[in-house]
């Protein structure tokens, strides 16, 4: 883009000299002379700022792309399909994009999320720019010499691109898929894109501690993040107003929540019942008398006590998941708290970030091990900790306790729960899976 624009510059100074030329022959001498004077000006300029055009280019570049070093000036790019699903499903399959232009030494060309849930409608499904959720800056700045994504305005040449179908089907090994990859690492054109499925569906590569690096870098953009401050001001404010809590200190001592990620919608428990007998183990569906039954003996767990119930919008119709919780614990879903107008104004996505905040952001988090929203949420706690120097940190004598209610813990609570980094594939912690770890 910038060398065509400095040639179409260089040929419009070529026709002002033709121009200059051939007026100049009239006029008297000394205008002549001022007029030779600008000629001589504009050859130069025509001869060398081309140069040193590029060469602001290049400096521009190395400055974004802290890797180019002086050898290859040059960009090289990843594009990927159309991020989908549900929220943590297209954090993973951006992560794994990510992680696939990072072995690619490529940047990854900013994608498109989904802002809506549809499975089936491609055409439903809602293209939602990276940024209009995540930092986009503030991502380049956090994983500087991990990963960088580009804009697409940044590409130089069009139609310098290749574009690479993913194998599919059982044939399709991973050791295949990454021999593609690795094959990919010589190629030269300035922009490799990928065809057919959505990076979730992509073999995974990439040890858990590389998801959580590129998770490090995402962070909600301030609209959407001050949505979130609304909520958990509001789960708060419940606390004191009805005077459960007596209300000091608000700004040092804010009232503590504990959030409930309640996955028994219709929906869900058609998928873990398959998944159960697919798997032959037990302990994936929980009913809601498990839950509050494993809540409210949580060991150590304070009362009285805030709970905030994150659910799917169907589940508020009737209020009746309100009743039945345990002695001292006080719940409370969007509708009690007078928040649905703040999630109306947004879309599937927004809305799913907005309630993975205030989860992520809650004194306990319990959720299902099975779920991926649950498991990013425990992820993010748990490199919380460690980021304070916690090494394992299991039950409630940690910052960020976390627990999974649909595996049995001590004196029948919920299982303590903290994400284990040193596993070698992101499989292993986050979906289907019952590693709490602790
Ligand atoms: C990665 O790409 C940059 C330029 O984009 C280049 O300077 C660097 O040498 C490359 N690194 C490897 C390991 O190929
Ligand atoms: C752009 O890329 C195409 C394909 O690789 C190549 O043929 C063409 O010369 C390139 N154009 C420029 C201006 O580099
Ligand atoms: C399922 O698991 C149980 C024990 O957990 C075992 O006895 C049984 O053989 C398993 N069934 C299959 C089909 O693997």
């Amino acid at each position: 883009m910038f060398e065509s624009a400095t040639i179409v510059k260089s040929q419009m100074d070529l026709q002002k000299l033709k121009h200059l030329r051939f007026f100049g022959l009239r006029f008297n001498s000394l205008l002549s002379k001022g007029l030779l004077l600008i000629l001589t000006a504009l050859i130069i300029r025509t001869l060398f700022f081309p140069e040193s055009f590029t060469f602001g280019v290049r400096k521009l570049h190395e400055f974004d792309m802290s890797e180019s070093k002086s050898g290859n000036p040059r960009m090289k790019f990843l594009e990927v399909p159309q991020i989908v699903w549900g929220l943590n499903n297209q954090k993973i399959a951006f992560a794994r994009a990510c992680l696939t232009a990072r072995l690619l030494n490529r940047t990854l060309l900013m994608p498109s999320l989904s802002a809506s849930l549809f499975y089936k409608e491609i055409d439903q499904l809602q293209p939602i720019s990276f940024d209009k959720v995540f930092q986009f800056h503030k991502f380049n700045s956090l994983c500087k010499g991990f990963v960088q994504l580009g804009q697409y305005s940044d590409r130089q040449n069009h139609s310098d691109i290749v574009i690479i179908q993913k194998g599919s089907g059982r044939r399709w090994t991973s050791d295949r898929d990454l021999d593609q990859l690795n094959n990919l690492k010589h190629d030269e054109s300035e922009t490799i894109r990928i065809s057919g499925k959505n990076p979730f569906l992509w073999h995974d590569h990439w040890p858990v501690k590389d998801y959580a690096k590129v998770f490090e870098c995402l962070v909600l953009v301030d609209e959407i993040s001050k949505e979130a401050d609304k909520v958990v001001a509001k789960i708060r404010e419940f606390g004191s107003k009805s005077n459960i809590i007596p209300y000091n200190d608000p700004i040092n001592n804010p009232i503590p929540y504990v959030a409930v990620h309640m996955r028994i919608e219709k929906d869900w428990m058609i998928h873990c019942k398959k998944l159960e007998h697919k798997l032959n183990v037990s302990e994936i569906c929980s009913s809601k008398e498990e839950i509050t039954n494993r809540v409210a003996k949580i060991p150590g767990l304070k009362t009285p006590s805030i709970l905030y119930l994150a659910v799917a919008d169907a589940l508020l119709e009737d209020g009746s998941i309100l009743n039945g919780w345990g002695p001292g614990l006080h719940p409370v879903e969007k509708k009690k708290l007078g928040v649905t107008e703040i999630y109306k104004n947004h879309p599937y996505l927004i809305k799913s970030a907005i309630d993975y905040e205030v989860c992520l952001r809650a004194d306990v988090f319990v959720g299902n091990s099975y779920s991926t929203f649950s498991s990013l949420v425990v992820l993010e706690r748990s490199q919380k900790m460690v980021r304070m120097g916690v090494k394992k940190g299991c039950g409630m004598d940690t910052k960020w306790p976390s627990y999974a209610y649909n595996l049995k813990g001590e004196f029948e609570g919920p299982r303590p729960w903290m994400t284990e980094f040193s596993d070698s594939s992101l499989q292993a912690i986050s979906y289907g899976s019952n590693n709490v770890s602790c």
